[in-house]
């Protein structure tokens, strides 16, 4: 039988993985340059991870503070990435968003405007000027609805809540993707050209997480497994805030916009706990009281920023520190006062429901706070691995032919840590680039045949799990393995914890091959749990051993063990590989240099 007698069959020229803003901005740009594009995405089309970057897209427009332009947005992010960026992705991305922006405003989407009528650009944390473009706290949906009503007009095929179980490659290149539609099971080929990873995050590897069901890493264990390298997985990013109360909603974000717009930080004895620790690199970047903050929330050019708008990494830390030492709230959190505005500008209710609508009714109707005069309770949620797939940084091509990747899936532009806002700007920039170099890739290659081995590989191994009888349940280990991730490879990480982590991960190995599931392939969750389960376990096994190895703290990495920052640990990226015998491997690679004019620019604004 050939394979479209037993699979349906479909032939693109470029696949896109998933249909976030990486995935949209990569297809549009693949179409647009005459490519056949197919979008496959494990979800609804528009229901993405991108939605969760509520505060803005950061792009150096100048609009508001006319000292802005891409040299200061590029220092800031190598910066804020502790300098193992790739220099060449960060680049691109500083040069490139202000044209992104501009791009998705023509494209339809509504920015809110400063009073001169230019896009209003707020405040983010390790950005030096106010530097994101925003829709309220509404900016990734406003991009995604951009984006999608844009794309469908381009005439690429979607195909919606399908799960890719693997890639296919013939020859060591390229030839497409294997899977399933997850309301009936059915398997499905797409034969493609070249294939793009725009599959997003790995959230849900952990407890607490700002990620929904969809954040499982496919993307990062398809590469992995498809013979593409990852790189700085010990780099998952602990959004400061996230809800902390009901249980129910516990890791929902809490927009970094909140502390943009003047929302602080305080601990249960009131104090603003984050004047207390500022790092050297931003000492004489931080407001020296709470008068020059609120100054600086205002626009005033001579002020310094408060130390909430200080990076992710360290307030995620401070919080954490004060939480330990007993100073936190009921629930387990700080609290995020903007309420307090109130002592500052008339009609500040208004004002806090005018520029944060969806935090206003997140916790109205989830929590019964009304933020605009009660305090909102908030701790660290995991929100963002800045480790990936490791790309090229012009064409955004992977070390296998024909696969390439953007977005949170890819590595390379945040390094040790990603600031706020750079990730919308990162989807569409790269994004971008990488619909451009697929679509030139596929016109320079033909479509690969099919290897049937690897076909016949992954349809027994989703078929297993079915006939295995009396298997634990794939939600347990799922459970056990999140409750691993958060306790033992979580904000702050140790030589022994992270053993014990990759010893348990083992042990869930070893029962995720015996778990079994019951029913039929038609609507089966326990079924879809079983397979995200294997892209669940590379990627955690990836984020252990890749932390294990850096015996170092820098950005997101925080090690009890070593609390400082090593010089020699700053001259090398980690990349997790997979050995011939299937073993996970994690090597030293030497950073990507930089070159001379731009070592001249982060001198410069030093
Ligand atoms: O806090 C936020 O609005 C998140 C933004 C981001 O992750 O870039």
């Amino acid at each position: 039988m050939s394979l479209s007698d037993r699979f349906i069959v479909h032939e693109h020229d470029v696949l896109v993985i998933g249909a976030g803003g990486a995935g949209l901005r990569a297809a549009i740009e693949a179409s647009g340059a005459g490519a056949k594009v197919g979008v496959v995405c494990k979800s609804l089309l528009g229901k993405a991870h991108t939605v969760m970057a509520e505060g803005g897209m950061a792009a150096a427009m100048g609009n508001v503070d006319d000292r802005d332009n891409w040299e200061v947005h590029f220092s800031d992010t190598m910066r804020g990435g502790q300098y193992l960026n790739n220099p060449i992705m960060a680049e691109h991305h500083a040069k490139e968003s202000p044209d992104r922006v501009r791009e998705l405003e023509a494209w339809g989407a509504v920015f809110d405007r400063t009073k001169e009528g230019r896009i209003l650009q707020r405040n983010f944390g390790g950005h030096r000027y106010p530097r994101l473009a925003h829709v309220g706290d509404r900016t990734g949906l406003e991009l995604i609805r951009t984006l999608q009503d844009h794309g469908i007009h381009q005439g690429m095929e979607v195909f919606m809540e399908m799960t890719i179980v693997g890639l296919l490659t013939t020859g060591g290149r390229i030839a497409g993707a294997i899977g399933y539609d997850r309301e009936r099971g059915r398997m499905r080929i797409w034969r493609a050209k070249a294939v793009i990873l725009a599959t997003g995050g790995i959230g849900k590897s952990f407890r607490i997480t700002s990620n929904s069901w969809e954040g499982t890493g496919d993307g990062h264990a398809l590469g992995y497994l498809a013979g593409a390298e990852l790189m700085d997985m010990e780099f998952v990013q602990f959004h400061p805030t996230g809800m902390v109360w009901p249980p129910s909603v516990r890791g929902i974000l809490v927009t970094e916009g909140v502390r943009g717009e003047g929302g602080v930080l305080r601990n249960s004895e009131g104090k603003r706990f984050m004047f207390d620790d500022i790092p050297d690199a931003y000492k004489n970047q931080v407001a020296k009281d709470e008068e020059e903050g609120w100054r600086y929330v205002c626009g005033d050019k001579n002020a310094n920023r408060p130390p909430e708008l200080l990076t992710r990494d360290h307030v995620a830390r401070c919080i954490n520190r004060e939480i330990k030492a007993g100073r936190g709230s009921p629930h387990g959190g700080v609290y995020l006062d903007i309420g307090w505005i109130k002592e500052k500008i008339p009609n500040a209710s208004a004002h806090i429901q005018r520029k944060l609508p969806s935090m206003y009714h997140q916790f109205k109707q989830l929590a019964g706070v009304d933020i605009t005069t009660e305090r909102m309770e908030v701790g660290p949620t995991t929100h963002y691995v800045m480790g990936g797939i490791a790309v090229d940084g012009d064409t955004q091509m992977s070390c296998v032919p024909g696969l390439f990747a953007a977005g949170e899936v890819a590595a390379g532009l945040h390094g040790a840590n990603r600031l706020g806002g750079n990730s919308l700007s990162d989807l569409v920039v790269f994004g971008k680039l990488a619909g451009e170099h697929a679509a030139k890739y596929a016109r320079s290659t033909t479509v690969a045949e099919i290897d049937t081995a690897q076909v016949e590989a992954h349809t027994r191994a989703i078929d297993e799990p079915f006939e295995r009888r009396g298997g634990e349940n794939p939600f347990t280990i799922q459970s056990a393995l999140q409750d691993a991730m958060q306790d033992l490879v979580g904000i702050v990480r140790t030589e022994k914890e992270m053993q014990l982590a990759l010893v348990k991960i083992a042990e869930f190995k070893g029962r995720h091959a015996k778990a079994s599931v019951s029913g039929t392939r038609e609507y089966n969750p326990g079924w879809h749990t079983a397979i995200d389960l294997t892209f669940m376990l590379i990627v955690s096994e990836s984020i252990a051993r890749s932390a294990l190895e850096r015996k170092e703290s820098r950005g997101a990495q925080f090690r009890e063990d070593y609390p400082e920052k090593s010089a020699e640990c700053g001259t090398f990226n980690l990349i997790t590989k997979r050995g011939a015998d299937g073993t996970m491997t994690v090597a030293r690679r030497p950073i990507v240099p930089m070159r001379a004019d731009l070592k001249a620019i982060i001198e410069k604004m030093k």
